[in-house]
């Protein structure tokens, strides 16, 4: 790690421009230092300060940290509030008619629901659940389409203290059914068919998929919402009818008063070894950091018009679609479809009509915009705009440079936010109104939060170096365990090696450069980041190796154009090596199969086949070989160790 050097040498700077600065939440970086320097100081009491000004609680709490059982920290553990609550019943005094959300379909129909409305939606659901003997503490797998519902859902589950699980429409009916099974989900919500891009995909039939694969599964209650009105298999005695069980739920529902440890929802997400993860977070200290980085890095105002067009089935859209902006009071637009239907200028169609402020995406979604139609926001008016944001992967300078100039027309800064599905808010991300940016980088870190760049023993390195990113100190928003693994939890995020397990370890390598900037090189585990999106290497070997054809399979990642990082998987067969049409076919079926098993992102963009893989002579698959064959470069690493050198000339090439 610490031969790791700087690899980009970005100079361009973008410091705030003045009138930006005066209005901003954050304003200089004068400001800025401020609050880092009170964090410093009195550390709990700057936490315990933002937990009393931004949430409404039950119960006030007299403990603020609370690290006896570290790395298992506990933040304002005797206070009591509800999630919900916060998000809907406090707007209902001061702007109950406000917009919540401005809803447009794939279909571009657009609905617009008040504060008020919201609220009724949640508590007849809330109450519908809890007719139906779902209660707190109880896991309610959520597998919806993007639209309000989605929200609805998941401010219902908090309402009543049920743990929510989201698991995103595009997964097949294997994973769903995995996370089911782990969570122990007593109850899931669906919908008969998404809609996205024109096409229905099935969401009912794949949840039945998914209960045919286990037939102990806990699950004792579907609820399905009618999206499309397509035909669905229903089952008269499990499964009911969103609109049946709430149209005569009353539109008032007590809140369920929770401690602020209680979890709030898990999330999966993929690791470097075995299944995914189950992210437990908590109530108080995850609705702390959705609200303070809304302030902070989305410099939020009552007149913003705010878009996150994260799915909510991704941490970003449980921070910054279903919990930051509604527990603000915000107005913000929710989108059901892509950004390429039925036109590239679908994004800033949808900015123009909705005159959005905030505009929040992935250098993915930029970089196949800019390839269909880098001139097309020109034909809009993006004159709304005043802060764009980005998310998922370093964005490359170039894209930088594009979404700043054509996007915000040289106007809007832009918040470039390194965190994690762990982390559950903005980690490291600029202060727009405060921090100078520089194409790239993720820039300082918000204040309160000790993030440093450190060596295999756990040691400050001096910028330009690169190490293992760590961050210091507890922090309320962060992983409180893995649900139903607390010893994975503490292996994964506090190893005794780096840090002496006091460090929150993120599994990223970076760097400061000479003025204290970091810049985010990748992760430092098998992880892929495909679209903004990570895929564990292990879960897709490990589906390959369950077909039938397959007898050994590896697969690394390599530079993709748009989607960042693409799959690509070295298989050996157990029958003869393929030729030809062979290899044609071979590669649909394979391709076919882990889109079925994992879902469709997961899915190699090429194979190649081997008679076998590169190894040690003790059998270790030399991934770092693999990696630099899928790259398409020569090999000049030391291969000394390696058992069947010849076997890299006939990797190093696509199959025919
Ligand atoms: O590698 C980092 C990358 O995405 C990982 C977290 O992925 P996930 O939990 O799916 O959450 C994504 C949305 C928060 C990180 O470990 N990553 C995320 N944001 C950035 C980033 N890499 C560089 N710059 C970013 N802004």
């Amino acid at each position: 790690m610490s031969t790791i050097e700087s690899v980009l040498n970005e100079t361009r700077i973008f410091p705030p421009s003045s009138e930006f600065a005066r209005q901003a939440n954050i304003a200089g970086i004068q400001g800025y230092q401020a609050l880092c320097a009170e964090a410093e100081q009195d550390y709990q009491g700057f936490w315990a300060k933002r937990a009393n000004e931004l949430i409404l609680w039950h119960k006030p709490f007299t403990q603020v940290l609370d690290d006896s059982a570290a790395p298992f920290y506990k933040w304002f553990a005797d206070g009591k509030l509800n999630v919900s609550y916060n998000c809907l019943d406090r707007h209902l005094e001061t702007q109950a008619d406000k917009v919540a959300i401005i809803f447009e379909s794939d279909e571009g129909e657009v609905q617009r629901v008040t504060y008020r409305e919201l609220h009724q939606r949640v508590c007849q659901l809330a109450n519908a659940l809890r007719s139906h003997d779902i209660k707190k503490g109880d896991r309610v797998v959520i597998y919806m389409p993007m639209r309000i519902e989605a929200v609805v859902a998941m401010q219902a589950c908090a309402r009543i203290g049920a743990i929510h699980s989201v698991v995103f429409g595009g997964f097949s009916a294997k994973s769903l059914h995995e996370r089911i099974h782990d969570a122990g989900a007593v109850a899931v919500i669906t919908a008969d068919e998404q809609v996205r891009g024109g096409k229905h995909n099935p969401l009912k039939a794949t949840v039945d998929e998914a209960m045919r694969m286990n037939d102990t599964t806990s699950v004792q209650l579907i609820v399905v919402y009618r999206r499309t009105g397509g035909e669905i298999p229903f089952d008269a005695v499990r499964d009911v009818w969103w609109h049946d069980i709430t149209q005569d739920a009353s539109a008032e529902c007590e809140p369920e008063w929770v401690d602020a440890e209680h979890p709030l929802f898990t999330l999966y997400t993929s690791g470097s070894t075995g299944k995914p993860k189950g992210v437990q977070h908590s109530s108080a200290g995850y609705l702390l950091g959705a609200k303070v980085s809304m302030q902070w890095i989305f410099d939020y105002k009552l007149t913003d018009i705010f878009w996150c067009t994260a799915d909510v089935g991704w941490i970003t859209g449980h921070s910054y679609v279903t919990y930051g902006p509604l527990a603000m009071g915000a107005t913000q637009v929710i989108f059901e479809g892509i950004p390429t239907y039925p036109h590239a200028g679908r994004f800033w169609e949808i900015i123009q009509k909705h005159k959005v402020t905030t505009f929040y995406t992935a250098p993915t979604a930029i970089r196949s915009l800019i390839k269909l139609g880098g001139d097309l926001p020109a034909q809009y008016d993006l004159s709304s705009l005043r802060l764009l944001g980005s998310v998922g992967e370093p964005i490359n300078p170039e894209a930088w440079m594009w979404f700043y100039e054509k996007v915000g027309r040289s106007r809007c800064p832009i918040v470039d936010t390194w965190w994690q599905t762990e982390t559950g808010c903005h980690m490291i991300a600029p202060a727009p109104g405060a921090v100078a940016l520089k194409p790239g980088s993720c820039t300082f870190p918000l204040p309160g939060i000790f993030a440093a760049i450190v060596d295999e023993a756990g040691h400050d390195v001096e910028n330009g170096k690169g190490g293992f990113l760590v961050i210091k100190k507890p922090f309320p928003s962060q992983i409180r365990t893995l649900w139903g693994d607390p010893e994975r939890f503490k292996k994964a995020y506090f190893p005794e090696d780096i840090g002496h397990g006091q460090y929150y370890l993120a599994g990223d390598s970076a760097y400061r450069d000479k003025d204290g900037y970091f810049w985010i090189m990748g992760r430092i585990d098998d992880v892929l980041n495909v679209s903004g999106h990570r895929l564990g290497t292990m879960e897709i070997e490990s589906a390959l190796v369950a077909h039938p054809l397959v007898a050994e399979a590896a697969v690394v990642g390599k530079p993709h154009e748009i989607k960042g990082e693409a799959v690509i998987a070295f298989v050996v067969l157990k029958g003869k090596y393929p030729h030809g049409e062979e290899v044609v076919q071979i590669t649909d079926t394979l391709r076919d199969w882990v889109a079925k098993e994992i879902g469709p992102i997961a899915k190699p963009e090429e194979i190649r086949f081997g008679e076998n893989l590169p190894k040690t002579r003790s059998g270790k698959i030399m991934r770092r070989l693999l990696r630099t064959l899928a790259k398409g470069e020569e090999i000049t690493q030391d291969i000394s160790t390696l058992e069947n050198p010849a076997i890299l000339e006939q990797l190093k090439y696509p199959s025919k």
